[in-house]
């Protein structure tokens, strides 16, 4: 495992990057931290007293109850502020709407046809409320889970605060998934109750959302009703008892529903990710810490001030969303503008369109949006403005220098702080991070950890490496955010992520840091792919292929892509007889698209008559990684390719 490390593509892009960017002054006098040397006093308090620091930030959010005790750790378990008693729905709500707050805008929503809806702290507070009315009259309990599947409308938020607010345990899916997938996350958290729209609305079409609910609940006893959001209007067979429309539950709910104390280690949400194993692992936030890092990641990241308008494109099918749209900005009281639709509808300028219409002022995005962005031409971006903005952030994968600088010049006209922030759905708030203001930044690099992270990079021994070489990113201390097992399997949730290198977290990244301190982060060491910015298991697109009745065999790598991070090559055996054609070919891409989603289709599929493997069966990724990137692959595509030459090398173990 330890030479895995070094085979990862991404390091030779940033490995000779030298350029470095003071913070601008007019940016550093007006920040929540003003410079370095604040910054380093802070983070020195952080991780010499943790539990003075975290105590101290937590006392700025509302409790029902204080905490007995900032921390209990017995590693990997965590408990944080323990005996505490909070409730997230109400730090994101109740806590505002008796300050000015009350009719700021919490929500502004740009639809993708073009309508603007605004909801203020004291409209959302209202309908969080009712729905967690609806919640309640359809019989949701305190730790009953709660699947959601939904676009990017309000009515998502929405469900997410009720559920917040009466302690259900939230799951969303997100709404690019197929049914399919949908089942996975149904069956392993047991939801009573499923959130869903008719559909939604991507590049001027509609996304059938519904559909995939019906074809999904065929196979989901545990799901007693639907709630379903009218968005497009279209027609959908509804099946009476089980589902019924948004509206007419809120029709009849009661606007009052005072939000349930929680225990601080209340679980707040499952979301779903995947491992190197086909089923998707279940990450479990709680509610006290996770609330604690998003509310100061929000805040110092991001330099949140009152005037801001906050913009984080993601979706919130990821934990980007669910940190950064929802949880942390809202505890934050900021104005959060939310995009239901495509960057190119109706033309590729339309973030740069929200942008200028909407005055916003901080931008947050993934990097595989700005390589789209910089194909699409920059006459797009320069139609505009974008005088509004002040900080752009991105998120989701390492950003190639190149595509950094793009941003910071043609987006951010060399004026606004790039914060390029590394974390994970596992770690729920940001870890590796510049805070702008105070850390100057260096293209491709996340810089340094934020306060309370003590991260390092070290070898498989889990001795720190020297400056400048590469290994495996860790993390020493436990933190506030970090999620505390997997839904149903503490004992994978140990191994997989406190047992590579006993009693630290292992984050399945390789890194190096430099000189300075800063880290850059390469990408992930295991058979795990990144596509756009979204974590997909190899392991789970091999599973969709071989469950096509052509397909004996399977083995999924990714492969450099300029414009999505890393592209899916797989490698298929078929069934005796199956013909090797484009046909075929075509359809298990397709396959594969409705089995996960389309996001897994591969980019391409090569038929071969074995796959390389080591003595104990182990297929030799490696190999197949290399001859996906390199392209050395003769003929004619259709072709079973020779893998003999790849066979001999069978003995050289990989494990
Ligand atoms: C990658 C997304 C480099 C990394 C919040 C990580 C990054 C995985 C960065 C987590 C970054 C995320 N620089 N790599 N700034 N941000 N990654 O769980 O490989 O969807 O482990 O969480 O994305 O993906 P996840």
């Amino acid at each position: 495992m330890a030479n895995k490390v070094a085979e990862s593509t991404s390091i030779d892009s940033v490995l000779h990057e030298d350029r470095k960017f003071e913070c601008p002054e007019s940016f550093s006098q007006q920040a929540h931290i003003p410079s370095l040397a604040e910054y380093d006093r802070i983070y020195r308090e952080s991780v010499e007293e943790p539990e003075k620091f975290w105590g101290r930030i937590a006392g700025e959010l509302h409790w029902f109850k204080k905490w007995d005790k900032v921390l209990e750790w017995n590693c990997p378990w965590a408990k944080w502020f323990v005996g505490g008693q909070i409730n997230l729905s109400y730090n994101c709500l109740d806590r505002h709407v008796g300050t000015a707050r009350k009719n700021k805008a919490a929500i502004i929503w740009e639809s993708e046809p073009g309508e603007v809806r605004t909801l203020t702290y004291q409209q959302l507070h209202r309908e969080v409320q009712k729905f967690a009315n609806v919640l309640k009259s359809l019989g949701v309990q305190k730790g009953d889970r709660v699947a959601i599947y939904m676009g990017m409308t309000p009515e998502l938020p929405v469900a997410m605060l009720a559920c917040a607010r009466i302690g259900a345990t939230h799951t969303v899916v997100f709404g690019g998934f197929s049914s399919n997938a949908l089942v996975d996350r149904i069956h392993d958290s047991q939801a009573t109750t499923v959130i869903t729209q008719d559909g939604s609305y991507r590049r001027g079409a509609e996304v059938k959302l519904f559909p995939a609910v019906e074809e999904a609940l065929k196979s989901c006893p545990s799901v007693k009703n639907v709630v379903i959001y009218q968005r497009t209007g279209s027609a959908i067979n509804t099946q009476p008892g089980r589902d019924h429309w948004w509206h007419d539950l809120m029709a009849k709910a009661s606007d009052e529903c005072p939000a349930e104390p929680l225990d601080a280690e209340h679980p707040l949400y499952i979301l779903y990710t995947s491992g190197t194993t086909g089923k998707p692992k279940g990450l479990v936030h709680t509610t006290g810490g996770y609330a604690v890092g998003t509310y100061l990641t929000t805040k110092w990241v991001f330099d949140l001030k009152e005037e801001d308008t906050y913009w984080c494109t993601a979706d919130i099918g990821w934990v980007t969303g669910h940190s950064y749209i929802v949880y942390g900005p809202l505890q934050n009281g900021a104005a959060v503008l939310m995009y239901e639709g495509a960057p190119n509808f109706p033309e590729p300028d339309r973030f740069w369109d929200i942008i200028d219409r909407h005055k916003v002022s901080i931008l947050y995005t993934a990097p595989t949006a700005i390589r789209t962005f910089i194909k699409w031409g920059d006459q797009w971006p320069n139609k505009h403005k974008l005088d509004s903005l002040r900080l752009l952030g991105t998120v989701g994968e390492p950003i190639n220098p190149e595509a950094w600088i793009w941003y910071h010049e043609t987006i951010g006209h060399s004026r606004c702080p790039i914060v390029d922030t590394w974390w994970q759905t596992e770690t729920g708030n940001m870890m590796l991070t510049p805070i702008p203001g105070a850390i100057a930044t260096k293209p491709g690099s996340a810089t340094k950890p934020f306060p309370g992270v003590v991260a390092e990079v070290v070898d498989i021994e889990g001795k720190p490496v020297p400056a400048g070489s590469g290994g495996f990113l860790i993390i020493r201390q436990p933190w506030p955010g970090m999620a505390r097992t997997i839904y149903g399997d503490p004992e994978r949730y140990k191994q997989q992520y406190w047992s590579q290198i006993p009693g630290t977290y292992f984050t399945g990244d390789g890194a190096r840091k430099d000189k300075d301190g800063y880290f850059w982060v390469m990408g992930r060491v295991d058979d795990v792919i990144n596509v756009s910015g979204h974590r997909l298991s190899t392991m789970e697109v091999e599973s969709a292929l071989v469950a096509h009745e052509a397909v004996a065999e399977a083995a999924v790598v990714g492969r450099p892509d300029d414009v999505k991070g890393q592209a899916i090559s797989a490698f298929v055996t078929l069934e005796q007889g199956r013909k090797p054609t484009n046909e075929l070919k075509e359809e298990l891409r397709k396959w594969v698209a409705k089995e996960i989603g389309s996001l897994a289709k591969p980019d391409d599929i090569r038929f071969t008559d074995t796959l390389p493997k080591t003595r104990s069966g182990k297929i030799m990724r490696r190999l197949l990684r290399e001859l996906a990137t390199s392209g050395e692959v003769k003929g004619d595509t259709t072709t079973l390719e020779d893998f003999s030459v790849l066979a001999k090398l069978k003995d050289s173990d990989e494990s």
